[in-house]
């Protein structure tokens, strides 16, 4: 069996930073690059967390600088989520090493082309990296083994306005263009990173009790995460979207129930981002035939509104943290 091969596209806030490190920690698989996109901070800021994420684990991954913005629309960071720095303002050190030389599309189509079907890109922020990409290359649809991607709400209620979850909603355009591409996609809602799934306060501590340098830097940087959580969502604990996402691409039996449908992005108003799942099948129907041309976007002119994306539906929550647990005692 050959050793697993990973690309993570993120725009490493401190969610992200314990995703990547999941990853870098996970024994038997290869990170080869990680490229950062903007989305919780700006994407310079996100350059640094992930390099400094990819130091403290004693790695020497290249991390390639990406978009700074959509593909239309400008940035809007999540400081009030993550703190400042993205990293619950921990005043960590700054990285000993520079971005890698080369922009981050170019990285990623170089890569993907070198070795096609055999890496698994896993994305942890906005899309607009592997858009542009496919822009460039539409063939990175088909060299992109699979693709693991946090964003959405499938089905439910969004994070960032009551239709679209963050990651989606910062691109939307980018999102489409993704999910219409033909890639392998594994879509992960950010619905399955709330209540039983959150980090409790007992878990919280016991990931303390570990007493290891990076069990404290997942709880330390997350602590922004964990009051912005409660005070401004009104849920208990630490949500943990991206690196549930990182513990699917590891141990894909996390997720318990998976199926293909088709799924649209909304670009405009009031359901900007919003991730559309067809879960009954019923864009496929005849009745919906007549309809198709206003249902077709670009890219999917048959109007059959084919089933383009796997949405994950529910995942084994002891799983899920087993796998992180199993990555910092
Ligand atoms: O909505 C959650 C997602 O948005 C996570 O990836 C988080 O890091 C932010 O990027
Ligand atoms: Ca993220």
């Amino acid at each position: 069996m050959p050793t697993p091969r990973f690309i993570i596209d993120t725009d490493t806030a401190s969610d992200d930073a314990v995703a990547i490190m999941m990853a870098l920690q996970w024994p038997d698989v290869e990170v080869e690059a990680i490229t950062v996109v903007f989305g919780n901070v700006p994407v310079e800021q996100g350059s640094v967390n992930a390099r400094f994420t990819v130091e403290l684990c004693g790695k020497d991954v290249p991390v390639y600088t990406g978009a700074a913005r959509g593909l239309l629309r400008k940035p809007t960071f999540a400081h009030w989520f993550h703190g400042p720095d993205g990293m619950g303002d921990m005043q960590y050190p700054a990285p000993q090493r520079p971005p890698a030389e080369g922009h981050a599309v170019d990285e990623l189509i170089r890569r993907f082309a070198a070795a096609p079907g055999e890496i698994t890109l896993i994305t942890l922020g906005p899309l607009t990296n592997i858009a542009l990409a496919l822009l460039r290359e539409p063939r990175l649809a088909e060299w992109v083994k699979e693709c693991y991607v946090m964003g959405g709400a499938a089905c439910t209620v969004g994070n960032v306005t009551p239709a679209a979850e963050f990651n989606i909603w910062c691109d939307p355009e980018a999102a489409q263009i993704v999910f219409h591409s033909g890639m392998k996609i594994l879509m992960v809602g950010w619905e399955h990173c709330r209540d039983a799934a959150n980090l409790d306060d007992d878990e919280r501590a016991m990931v303390y009790s570990f007493d290891t340098e990076l069990a404290r830097f997942t709880i330390d940087c997350n602590r922004t995460a964990t009051q912005a959580n409660q005070s401004l969502f009104g849920e208990p604990g630490l949500p943990f979207p991206d690196p549930i996402t990182v513990a699917i691409a590891l141990d894909p039996a996390v997720c318990t129930q998976r199926s293909m449908h088709y799924v649209d992005v909304s670009c405009s108003d009031i359901t900007r981002g919003m991730t559309v799942v067809d879960q009954l099948g019923v864009t496929g129907r005849s009745f919906h035939a007549l309809t198709s041309s206003a249902m077709a976007v670009e890219g999917n002119d048959a109007g059959g509104n084919e089933p383009n994306v796997e949405v994950c539906w529910a995942i084994d929550v002891a799983r899920w943290k087993e796998t992180l647990y199993r990555t910092i005692r």
